[in-house]
């Protein structure tokens, strides 16, 4: 039986692996890469450390253990992360950063999802026995929790100045580091060139079935190789699912611009219905917020509704929905999103 189709729209990271991609992987040369004898999983970081012009990579299994991973090798029990107060890494990794590596987290408000120079500055801790040590200020970028919003590179640069003038760690969660790039224009290496440390997912808009990339200096990366052996991700003949990422850098970078236009698409077409609304200004690349009114229904009955129409998106708290464009999903299937949520609305 055909399965019944559906227009998915939770998350990019629900996409299947293409024919395209599933050929590579049933070919792909493997090795023990404990034992760094995986020549497609050393190609694939070979080629996402050119691409984002870090020394070196390493390839583990989900953005969740590659921050992770960045977190607990530059810190000591006690020390301070700054990050935005609806950040992935505080937010949505069940508090890994508490329970890995016993990091205290001073959540900044941003704009948009966007932290300030400014801010950052002003909650450095002085040097003082009483106080805890601030030692990591991690951004990311796109921000998915304000809506795939895009950090200027302007902002980022300041950023960068300020971690330097006090010896933080910058790092990036750049799980849709690719989608900011796409929107903007800015080089990958550029954004590589401010940070310290890099994670970039390729299971989100690339495509892959699984699989992040953690990047940084030689000397960083080969001290994350030992954290990730430590978080139990080291891997054995893995080099079938880095076949998958290579494939995804190679072919599904570009085509993030779909996604974006197809998000433009469903915000703008959202925004026009009674009971619901959307900030536009946040419909930056492939993620669209909506608010839906009080008194027309809560968020529940709204994803309720809309699955028996066969769409579906989720639940960003009582009042409020997530829409995410990927790969699987056309521009038809975005006009049929929009019938939905229409009749949904009884508009
Ligand atoms: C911004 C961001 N960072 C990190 C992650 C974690 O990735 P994973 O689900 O592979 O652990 C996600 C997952 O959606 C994310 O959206």
């Amino acid at each position: 039986m055909p399965e019944e189709k559906f227009v998915d729209l939770r998350s990019d990271t629900v996409t299947r692996p293409s024919p395209g991609m599933r050929k590579v992987i049933s070919e792909a040369v493997v090795g023990d890469d404990v034992l760094g004898d995986d020549p497609t999983v050393k190609q694939l970081e070979e080629i996402a450390a050119k691409l984002l012009g870090k020394e070196a990579a390493v390839y583990v299994p989900s953005g969740t253990m590659s921050n992770q991973i960045a977190l607990f090798t530059v810190s000591q029990r006690g020390d301070e992360i700054l990050c935005e107060t609806g950040c992935h890494i505080v937010n949505y990794e069940a508090g890994a950063p508490a329970a890995l590596s016993s990091l205290l987290v001073n959540l900044l408000p941003g704009d948009k999802g966007v932290l300030s120079a400014e801010t950052i500055e002003a909650n450095i801790r002085p040097i003082n026995i009483h106080y805890p040590i601030t030692k990591i200020v991690a951004l990311e970028n796109t921000n998915n929790r304000a809506g795939g919003t895009i950090y200027p590179i302007d902002t980022i640069a300041e950023i960068a100045e300020v971690a330097q003038k006090n010896k933080l760690w910058l790092h990036l969660d750049g799980a849709r580091l690719w989608n900011a790039h796409i929107a903007t224009g800015v080089p990958l290496d550029k954004y590589g060139s401010y940070f310290d440390s890099i994670s970039v997912c390729l299971s989100k808009g690339l495509g892959a079935p699984i699989g992040s990339i953690l990047l940084g200096s030689a000397e960083f990366i080969e001290k994350a190789r030992r954290s990730r052996k430590i978080f139990g991700g080291g891997m054995r003949q893995v080099g079938i699912l880095a076949a998958a990422g290579i494939y995804a850098l190679e072919n599904n970078i570009g085509r993030l611009a779909y996604d974006h236009m197809n998000a433009k698409y469903l915000g703008d077409q959202f925004s026009k219905i009674n009971g619901l609304s959307v900030d536009l200004e946040t419909v930056q690349t492939n993620i669209v917020i909506v608010d839906i009114e009080n008194e027309k229904m809560t968020a529940d009955e709204f994803i309720d509704q809309l699955a028996s129409h066969n769409v579906r998106c989720i639940k960003f708290s009582p009042q409020r929905v997530r829409f995410v464009t990927h790969l699987d999903v056309s521009e038809d299937d975005c006009k049929m999103a929009v019938e939905a949520v229409k009749r949904v609305m009884k508009v």
